[in-house]
């Protein structure tokens, strides 16, 4: 199974003129790439301009966020075909930051079946945030994933990433990034949980990627040890030279 790399801008950059810029440099390793799939995720204003860059290179663009109808009264929103009509084919949900805005794992539900139904494909983000000693951590990812996954098929599941990104790892104050070890042990965990709900082939059509504080020199360790099919990049996706080593190094693996 080919990887993919996840580049979540979040709110940055500020102007069009250096979010181009970055993709200027990104889109040059693109031909080069065998074996990854990237992904970059601006903020949504710079969609069109980032589009007409990244045209004849294999790299694909997302959204960070929709609404789960497709028009209507919904100050503020953004709708799944709107972002395809930009030509985005990814939108990552139930970021932990949305969460953190108040985000339900029922309005994840609903904006997971909208992008499915609108034809972009799911970068579905969980991850507990804090880790027990008693596990309860575990049961805290499975809920997430159940209540994100409910009544939706397993031939979607070709269509679906699911990122673990414990909270506590995210960003500039995290804790640190996970262990390898530790993400392979939740890495099993989600797929016995796709294999008991969608079966073997479920497990086999999933991609499950790590994200937190992922830079160049640990990006490795989580996809061999810790077994990721992928990572979700935040700071380090906003400078092209250190994206692009992570890109590089996982499409020599
Ligand atoms: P980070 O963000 O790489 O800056 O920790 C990751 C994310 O939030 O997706």
């Amino acid at each position: 199974m080919s990887k993919i790399i996840i580049g979540n801008w979040k709110m940055n950059p500020l102007t069009s003129k250096e979010a181009v810029g970055i993709v200027k440099e990104l889109k040059k390793a693109s031909l080069r790439l065998k074996n990854t799939q990237v992904v970059v995720c601006p903020p949504a204003v710079f969609l069109k301009d980032i589009q007409s860059e990244l045209k004849k290179t294999k790299f694909s663009l997302g959204v960070q966020n929709i609404f789960w109808e497709n028009d209507g009264a919904y100050t503020g929103e953004l709708s799944a075909k709107m972002a395809k009509g930009f030509g985005a084919s990814y939108v990552i949900v139930g970021h932990s930051e949305r969460r953190a805005l108040g985000e339900t794992d029922e309005q994840v539900n609903l904006k997971v079946k909208n992008a499915l139904k609108n034809g972009l494909s799911v970068v579905l983000c969980v991850g507990e945030k804090e880790r027990d000693k008693h596990g309860y951590y575990l049961g805290f990812v499975k809920d997430q994933v159940e209540k994100a996954l409910n009544k939706v098929s397993g031939t979607s599941l070709k269509n679906i990433v699911i990122a673990y990104e414990p909270v506590w790892a995210i960003g500039k104050d995290a804790e640190s990034p996970a262990k390898p070890e530790d993400l392979f042990e939740m890495i099993i965990y989600i797929r016995k949980m796709i294999s008991d709900t969608y079966g073997k082939k479920g497990v086999e059509s999933i991609k499950i990627i790590y994200g937190g504080s992922v830079n160049s020199k640990n990006a490795e360790s989580f996809l061999k040890e810790g077994d990721a099919q992928g990572l979700l990049v935040g700071r380090d996706s906003l400078k092209a030279n250190k994206f692009l080593e992570i890109v590089g190094l996982t499409d020599k693996l």
